[in-house]
């Protein structure tokens, strides 16, 4: 059944693929409180990368997509569905303001009967406060917590094929985010609200945790000046129980560290697996400066090329990148540090051809497509990632 459904952050990287998935399905309304990003979007532009979502979005608004920085837009859908950020603090705890803020925009817009689908990733029981909040008011709105799965830059390909879990605290929420996912032709999974919200910070954690065994592998072969990328072959060459094994790499991005943070929150900071996995991925940078000074001991006196300054490959997003750890640390113990990405703005990037001509030697940051076969000018490429297939020995 056609619903009208609003997107609340609905211009952000989980927001407008989904927007654009529904929209062929559903009534869409996009509300998003920047107002630069609801222009371009309304424009047609998308803000960022995400495989065919330029030419989703032409076709969502051409079948009625409406996008606004006015929650009033949201006054008569049946389901809102929330994708705003959910960033963690300064002390690395979750925090509830994103939500009461929130919640005293959308009051004057919320009814009774209306569904409440909170699809950010959230501290466990946030669902359940918000539920709380909206009673206390005597708001009959029904709370849900269907969580987003996709990976940046594909997510509008992954939401029209991962299974979708959906939980809700009656059986009228479930309901109607069953209404809202079921065109999309995907599994639903029903769970309870709190299982909902563990099961996407678990799927999170343990892709975090997996990056750092790989990455403490990698720095453990490296003491040996053995090139783990060899090791990691052999591992899981015909062998089925380490096929899911990662290679090494910086390990960052908006989601993962936070997560995890979220998730030792929730565990009175007694998650040593995540804090050991947060050690590992984020000591990462270091520990590949210390191995470049101790492989080249005039590195002060050198010029580095930095090569990819996204959170990962093909994405043109910054958020939580480890590139920007490199450059502070290399800034600190090199001559110069020159940073270049084709995808990425910042006004202190510098085009390609400079980087390669100016610098002494590089390190690939971000492994996007085009630098695996780049011509280097025969000069030392520092490739924990082993982008280019020729090891990754320091
Ligand atoms: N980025 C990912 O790959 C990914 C994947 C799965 C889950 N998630 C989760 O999804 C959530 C959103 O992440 P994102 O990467 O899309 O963030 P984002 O910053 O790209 O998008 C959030 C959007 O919400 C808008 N917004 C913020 N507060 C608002 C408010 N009060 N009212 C209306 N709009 C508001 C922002 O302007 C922005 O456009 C987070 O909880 C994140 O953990 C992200």
């Amino acid at each position: 059944m056609r619903q009208t459904v609003g997107v609340v952050g609905g211009c952000g990287h989980v927001g407008l693929p989904l927007a654009i998935a529904l929209a062929p399905h559903h009534h869409v309304r996009i509300f998003d409180i920047d107002a630069k990003a609801v222009e371009r979007v309304k424009r047609g532009e998308m803000p960022f990368r995400d495989a065919g979502a330029t030419e989703g979005l032409r076709d969502a608004l051409a079948s009625g997509l409406v996008v606004s920085a006015s929650p009033d837009v949201l006054r008569e859908c049946e389901t809102l569905i929330v994708v705003i950020g959910t960033p963690v603090d300064e002390h690395l705890n979750p925090s509830f303001a994103v939500f009461d803020r929130l919640l005293s925009q959308l009051y004057e817009v919320l009814h009774p009967g209306q569904t409440l689908v909170l699809r950010s990733t959230v501290y466990p029981g946030t669902s359940e406060r918000v539920q709380d909040q909206l009673r206390r008011r005597g708001l009959d709105v029904h709370v849900a917590f269907c969580p987003e799965r996709v990976a940046e830059g594909v997510a509008l390909e992954e939401i029209r094929k991962l299974p979708q879990i959906v939980a809700s605290f009656s059986p009228v929420g479930v309901a109607a985010s069953r209404a809202v996912f079921e065109p999309l032709g995907i599994d639903l999974l029903e769970l309870t609200p709190l299982e909902a919200e563990l099961t996407k910070l678990f799927n999170n954690v343990f892709r975090y945790v997996t990056f750092a065994v790989a990455n403490q592998f990698y720095m453990l072969s490296s003491e040996w000046n053995i090139d783990f990328h060899r090791i990691l072959h052999a591992m899981k060459f015909k062998y089925p129980r380490a096929a899911h094994m990662p290679a090494p790499g910086f390990a960052a991005g908006p989601c993962l560290f936070k997560d995890t943070m979220q998730m030792s929150a929730f565990n009175n900071n007694q998650f040593f697996l995540g804090h050991s996995a947060m050690l590992v991925n984020e000591g990462l940078p270091q520990f590949v400066v210390n191995r470049m000074q101790r492989r080249w001991p005039d590195l002060k006196n050198k010029t580095v090329g930095l090569l990819g300054m996204a959170f990962k490959a093909e994405s043109d997003d910054t958020r939580e990148s480890l590139s920007y750890k490199l450059k502070k640390i290399l800034s600190l113990t090199s001559a110069a540090v020159l940073t270049t990405d084709p995808y990425v703005v910042d006004p202190e990037l510098l085009p390609e051809a400079e980087v390669l001509e100016r610098a002494n030697l590089f390190v690939i940051g971000a492994p996007h497509q085009r630098y695996r076969d780049l011509n280097y000018l025969g000069k030392p490429v520092v490739d924990v990632w082993n982008h280019r297939g020729k090891g990754s020995v320091i």
